[in-house]
């Protein structure tokens, strides 16, 4: 059952993990991927960025985050001195990616849930960022907005965690970039206090 199926999971060390993500089939989405998207970077980060799914470039590409919005994500790291793979570890709340790049389903979050617990476990960081509604509403287990979630901070499992707009919205939301800029000023902030 689910239970069995969770404490195994969270048993895994890393190849383990990468293997049984790779060969995941518990939800339809394995289905119509190319491949798994497991996550990228620095496997014992301070910062662990945590985005919604892959879309059809890291679909193609294996990594998350190549796209447009993998640009603009860079972007913002490189806006507060971080970087892909330095003290930086990305990953998504689905592991496949969603047909026409739909939100994910609640039950293909679910079957993926333990995957991304036991990435966190396994990094131990410092700070989770949840980018966009769909990323800070499952690791919060909330239907509040990123409007009413922002500017605070939040816990999953314990782990300190804030949130921001996702990428791809923001390249859509033009003018809700300057919001995203002061979440990243917290964020900073938020990292600074925790290392104090
Ligand atoms: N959007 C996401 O949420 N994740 C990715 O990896 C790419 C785009």
């Amino acid at each position: 059952g689910g239970a069995d199926r969770r404490s195994l999971i969270l048993g895994m060390d890393w190849p383990e993990l990468k293997a049984c993500v790779a060969h995941c089939t518990d939800c339809k989405l394995a289905k119509t991927r190319t491949q798994t998207v497991f996550g990228v970077g620095d496997e014992s980060a301070d910062w662990l960025f945590v985005g919604e799914g892959p879309g059809a470039e890291e679909d193609a590409r294996g990594e998350p985050f190549v796209g447009q919005a993998g640009r603009l994500l860079d972007n913002m790291l490189a806006a507060i001195k971080l970087k892909r793979g330095e003290n930086v570890y990305i990953a998504n709340v689905v592991k496949c990616r969603p047909p026409g790049n739909r939100n994910p389903e609640a039950e293909e979050m679910e079957r993926c849930e333990p995957y991304l617990e036991r990435q966190i476990e396994l990094i131990r960081p410092r700070l989770i960022v949840a980018l966009g509604r769909v990323a800070a509403q499952s690791l919060l287990k909330t239907n509040a907005t990123i409007a009413n979630l922002r500017c605070k901070v939040h816990r999953y499992r314990g782990t300190p965690l804030i949130v921001t707009y996702h990428p791809a919205y923001l390249l859509r939301n033009l003018p809700d970039k300057a919001k995203a800029w002061e979440d990243l000023v917290f964020a900073v902030e938020t990292m600074k206090r925790l290392t104090a």
